[in-house]
């Protein structure tokens, strides 16, 4: 599986560092879990308690539709972890066998800016977020959260045991309205006493991965786009700054350490961002800290299922402003876009004119269509 995570920037707005917020340590939230392999998203209500360590999640059931949905209770402390299915109403407990998962800031989070998600300039529609990430022992991890309050928006979670997890929050609450949705049910109880204790294994290893911050020109009229990867000075990854001109067939593919060009043939159909034309309505949901002025959001979900890929996309109530994208597809596995700082309109419309380096190597190069 591959996944790309791209948080586009029109603008780059990197503020001084401040130290780590602190997220509220208790909150209800509904939820949004991508399943890439499976090329679906599920919606959650999700009870988190940082302090006791533990997690209620429990599926919104859509109706007529045949899939399973489960109700799930992660204790902690306890190392137990409750699944029913709400089907056929069988629980499973097993033991958990992963550590405590933080969600809004992680535990020693570095800070990699502030940005604002949604409408700029539209009142009432742009919210400031905090981006942090951290190198936990068993993952890497990213998140976002409101500022100044620190309210959970996004966490990316990568590991090696559990790959690639991604949750959205919205419509979050601070607080546990209920404590006893700590307590499992019935079903679960029952099936406890006949429960093995399995031995609880550490997750120690994980893979390195990275997301990336670029600058994203998008012109879906004359489909065209620029990407510029953002440098980190003395970082020895290669930086990229791509021009994919989708009309004429051509992706230019500058490298911006060594200055070497390649042009080829563009390798898939193009890549529509906010609002997919063929996209149906999943929800209308509100991002950020509900009932702080000034720090939540009103965001529309939408998907689309097309022959060789699955979208799913966030925008703006009511204006329509792109915040997220996400595309699925066996070809090119999971790609993930998160957009910051957006301006309507190109500033200046040579962002699509290839740079000096990719025209001559276009010159010295024959480019053959893709058939
Ligand atoms: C998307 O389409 C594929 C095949 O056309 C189907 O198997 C899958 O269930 C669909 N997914 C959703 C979420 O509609
Ligand atoms: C909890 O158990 C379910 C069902 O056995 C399993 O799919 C899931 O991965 C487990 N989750 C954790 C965090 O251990
Ligand atoms: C995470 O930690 C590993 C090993 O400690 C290091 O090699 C890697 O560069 C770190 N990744 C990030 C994104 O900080
Ligand atoms: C453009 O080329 C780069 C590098 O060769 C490749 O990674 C990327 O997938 C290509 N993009 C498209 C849309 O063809």
């Amino acid at each position: 599986m591959k996944y790309l995570i791209a948080l586009c920037l029109v603008v780059s707005a990197f503020a001084q560092a401040p130290k780590p917020c602190d997220s509220p340590p208790q909150w209800e939230a509904r939820e949004i879990r991508q399943d890439y392999s499976r090329k679906f998203e599920e919606f959650r209500k999700l009870s988190y308690d940082e302090t006791n360590r533990r997690v209620r999640e429990v599926e919104e059931i859509l109706l007529g539709s045949d899939k399973e949905y489960v109700d799930r209770l992660y204790l902690y402390n306890e190392a137990k972890n409750y699944s029913l299915n709400l089907k056929t109403k069988v629980c499973t407990v097993t033991a958990l066998t992963r550590p405590f998962r933080h969600r809004g800031v992680f535990p020693g989070a570095k800070f990699d800016g502030i940005f604002n998600i949604g409408a700029v300039g539209v009142s009432g529609e742009v919210v400031a977020v905090q981006a942090f990430s951290a190198n936990g022992t068993d993952g890497f991890y990213t998140g976002l959260v409101t500022y100044p309050s620190c309210y959970p928006v996004q966490n990316l979670f990568f590991s090696k045991a559990n790959g690639f997890e991604h949750s959205d929050y919205f419509d979050l609450n601070i607080g546990i309205v209920d404590l006893n949705v700590f307590v499992p049910p019935q079903e679960c109880i029952k099936a406890e006493e006949e429960m093995n204790k399995k031995k609880i294994m550490p997750v120690t290893d994980y893979e390195q991965k990275y997301q990336e911050y670029r600058r994203l020109s998008y012109d879906e009229t004359n489909k065209r786009e620029r990407q510029i990867a953002e440098v980190d000075v003395g970082g020895d990854k290669a930086y990229y700054d791509r021009l994919i001109l989708y009309n004429e067939n051509k992706n230019y593919t500058l490298n911006l350490k060594t200055r070497i060009c390649t042009v080829s043939a563009i390798n898939r159909p193009f890549h529509y961002r906010g609002v997919h034309p063929n996209a149906k309505f999943d929800g209308l949901f509100e991002l950020g800290a509900v009932g702080v002025p000034g720090e939540v959001v009103a965001v529309q979900a939408f998907s689309a299922n097309e022959t060789n890929e699955y979208y799913t996309g966030l925008v703006t109530y009511p204006s329509c402003y792109p915040v997220q994208n996400l595309h699925f597809s066996k070809t090119h596995g999971f790609e993930h876009s998160d957009y910051f700082d957006l301006h309507i309109g190109i500033t200046d419309l040579n962002v699509f004119v290839p740079p000096t380096e990719c025209l001559k190597a276009e010159k010295s190069q024959k480019i053959s269509p893709v058939v």
